[in-house]
């Protein structure tokens, strides 16, 4: 495991690696849900941590240059107190690193209207395979001379090159927040509610959902004291102009109350915290309950959500396997977990039948099979479902031009 602290010393590092045939992992805080940083044998972990860095906020054209190693919570804390606004955040944003959101793409909750991390890379300095530093993307907010190498670059979990230098675009901080908490006691209705509130030309800043069983999971450990017929719950959060969003806060919660829900709204930053604080807990909650689960971020058209959650009722029956699930109704993207033991042999075959007809399902309703999840080592063995031969021989391709000797992070994304 190496630690460099500059740029050159990552150049160093990888032309030795190049040199000698060593693998190199990069590793940002570790917190990927899809193995991406997993060191696989004989590697050499890159870890990114030391470069941690906020080197320039350009309050003249809103954005910021960071280290890699940066956490996403503290870079948020930082450019908050200039009155800035970075929104990418993963539930993890109080320890994952503006490094590991750049090679997963990482989303969170409020990508429904604010996007993901590659709408805000602007710019990238990275080292490739091989040791030469590359400085890719412009600093304005317009440019259109070749390949457009940063898009590439971002989602590309590690296989390419490591970024040593990350511009980001920041938007002004919005002016009020107000967050609401929608029991259901229909579990259907719940994902009614979802495309009724953007029909109704809302973007609600977030549109978090959680099931039954996701919600047991929290209370556990969290307790937030809810009815036990609470089939499901929208974690909804509307920002902007105090005025608009009053109005706006006001129509999702008659949608809400019209399909049978019970609207609360958090009184204050204290209980809004709160809230976010066990939707942030649901993933390790349900590491605790099931340490060997696999949990799946499947994402379908938002308008398929309820035909998308009756189905996943149906394959938990089908096939035996317990399904917990929550996440970005808003966006459509469901984190479907499979409460089994992965590493024994009878649990993984009835969970890899599950995980199959998930995908075939989600794929058939128009949607993706990770949305923010990355592909890592988890997803390779399905990636030919939904990419083919043809798009997935492009993919190899652009991999083997950046890193021919396949020395960075080998054995991940393709099977
Ligand atoms: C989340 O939304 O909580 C994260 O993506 C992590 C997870 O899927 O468990
Ligand atoms: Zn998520």
């Amino acid at each position: 495991m190496v630690w460099p602290e500059t740029t050159k010393h990552v150049a160093q590092i990888m032309k030795y690696a190049d040199e000698n045939g060593i693998p190199v992992v990069p590793r940002g805080a570790g917190t990927g849900m899809s193995g991406g940083a997993v060191p696989l044998g004989g590697s050499m972990v890159l870890s990114m941590e030391k470069m941690n860095r906020l080197l320039e906020l350009d309050t003249g054209n809103l954005t910021v240059l960071v280290e890699p190693g940066i956490i996403n919570g503290r870079l948020q804390r930082e450019v908050e107190e200039h009155g800035f606004f970075y929104p990418p955040d993963p539930a993890s944003m109080n320890f994952c690193t503006i490094g590991g959101n750049v090679a997963e793409n990482a989303g969170g909750p409020r990508a429904l209207k604010y996007g993901v991390t590659r709408d805000y890379v602007m710019q990238i300095e990275a080292v490739l395979p091989g040791g030469d530093i590359v400085n890719l993307g412009v600093r304005t907010h317009k440019g259109v001379v070749g390949y457009d190498i940063v898009r590439l670059l971002v989602g590309s979990e590690g296989t390419l090159a490591v970024a040593t230098k990350i511009r980001l675009k920041l938007l002004p901080l919005p002016e009020d927040v107000v967050t609401l908490l929608c029991l259901f006691t229909d579990l259907e209705a719940a994902g009614m509610a979802v495309s009724r509130i953007v029909s109704a030309k809302i973007v609600p800043r977030t549109l978090e959902f959680m099931d039954r069983e996701a919600i047991k999971a929290v209370e556990k450990f969290n307790p937030l004291g809810l009815a036990d017929d609470v089939e499901a719950l929208l974690l909804i959060e509307v920002d902007g102009h105090a005025e608009t969003i009053k109005k706006e806060a006001g129509k999702v919660a008659d949608i809400c109350m019209k399909l049978g829900a019970d609207a609360r709204m958090a009184e204050d930053d204290a209980a809004r915290n709160r809230l976010w604080e066990c939707r942030r807990r649901v993933s390790p909650s349900l590491y605790h309950l099931c340490p060997r689960k696999m949990s799946e971020d499947i994402v379908v058209p938002r308008d398929m959500i309820p035909q998308m959650l009756t189905s996943l009722r149906r394959i938990s029956e089908d096939t035996g396997v317990r399904l917990v699930n929550y996440g970005h109704a808003g966006d459509g993207n469901i984190h479907v977990n499979l409460m089994v033991d992965r590493t024994d042999e009878e649990e993984y075959k009835k969970a890899d039948a599950a995980v199959r007809e998930i995908f075939k399902v989600t794929l058939g309703l128009g949607g993706t099979i990770s949305g923010e999840h990355g592909v890592g080592i988890t997803k390779a063995p399905y990636i030919g479902m939904e990419v083919k031969q043809r798009e997935l021989g492009l993919m190899k391709g652009i991999k083997n031009l950046f890193d021919p000797k396949n020395i960075l992070n080998p054995g991940k994304i393709f099977p």
